[in-house]
């Protein structure tokens, strides 16, 4: 549970909102789903977003993460030198790409071993294999799944999916992860499980944003509430 020593803080309090997003707008057909004008999201931060089905909770998460078109959006950002920059969303910009982790509902794992889904990210970065294989080592650690390490992911129940990809994605040392409902589809002991690592990567300092309507997510102790609904972003809800 505690966040492991090569976990960079997310930091750069100083350099204003991780990430500003304008003209973030969505239609299907000639039905407009959302208009944003400007996004902040904010640094060490948890946000949940809700929302009625349809409302365009994933589209939105996805856009942000590079994996569905945002023509129009602009990005800006400030580096960990306190350079601003600025730049379309789409394609997403390699400087975002390496800062952000997306997980979709139900994960997709390789049809590898728990491990190599975990090194996965770091050996395309072409980091040592020592390196490697101290931070997948902790990171299995932290997700509690070594004991899964040589396991086949067909034979992971979905609460151990679920902390195999949060592994997976907290090995990159992301500073905003994307989670799309990552405990809609688990019950006691393992979503109390993932409840509890969501919350440590949000007090590790990264900012979190996770479409839920998990109360006990929605509870967690500092949370901002952004709600989506009738083409608009609240991102003051109460
Ligand atoms: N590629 C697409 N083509 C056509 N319609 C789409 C496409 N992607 C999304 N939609 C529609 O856009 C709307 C928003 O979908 P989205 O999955 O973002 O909603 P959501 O808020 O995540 O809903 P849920 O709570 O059910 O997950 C839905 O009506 C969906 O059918
Ligand atoms: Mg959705």
């Amino acid at each position: 549970m505690t966040p492991t020593a090569t976990a960079g803080h997310a930091g750069h309090a100083d350099h204003g909102p991780l990430l500003t997003v304008r003209g973030l707008a969505r239609s299907i057909g000639l039905r407009k789903l959302f208009a944003i004008d400007t996004l902040v999201i904010p640094r060490a931060t948890a946000i949940v977003m809700t929302g009625m089905n349809g409302a365009g909770k994933t589209t939105l998460l996805r856009m942000l993460a590079g994996l569905e078109p945002a023509p129009g959006a602009v990005a800006q950002w400030t580096d960990a030198q306190g350079h601003a920059h600025s730049a379309a969303l789409t394609p997403l910009p390699p400087a975002l790409r390496r800062r952000i982790a997306y997980l979709h509902q139900h994960p997709y794992l390789f049809r590898t071993s728990v491990r190599e889904n975990i090194a996965y990210g770091l050996r395309a970065r072409g980091l040592p294999r020592h390196d490697i294989d101290l931070r997948v080592g902790e990171a299995l650690g932290w997700a509690g799944v070594s004991h899964l390490q040589d396991t086949a992911p067909e034979y992971l129940s979905g609460g151990e999916i679920q902390r195999v990809a949060l592994a997976r994605a907290k090995v990159l040392e992301p500073e905003l992860l994307l989670l799309d409902e990552p405990t809609s589809s688990l019950d006691g002991h393992a979503r109390e499980q993932v409840i509890a690592l969501v919350g440590d990567l949000a007090a590790e300092g990264r900012t979190v944003v996770m479409i839920c309507h998990d109360r006990e997510l929605i509870n967690l102790p500092g949370v901002v509430r952004w709600k989506l609904g009738d083409g608009v972003l609240d991102t003051h809800h109460p």
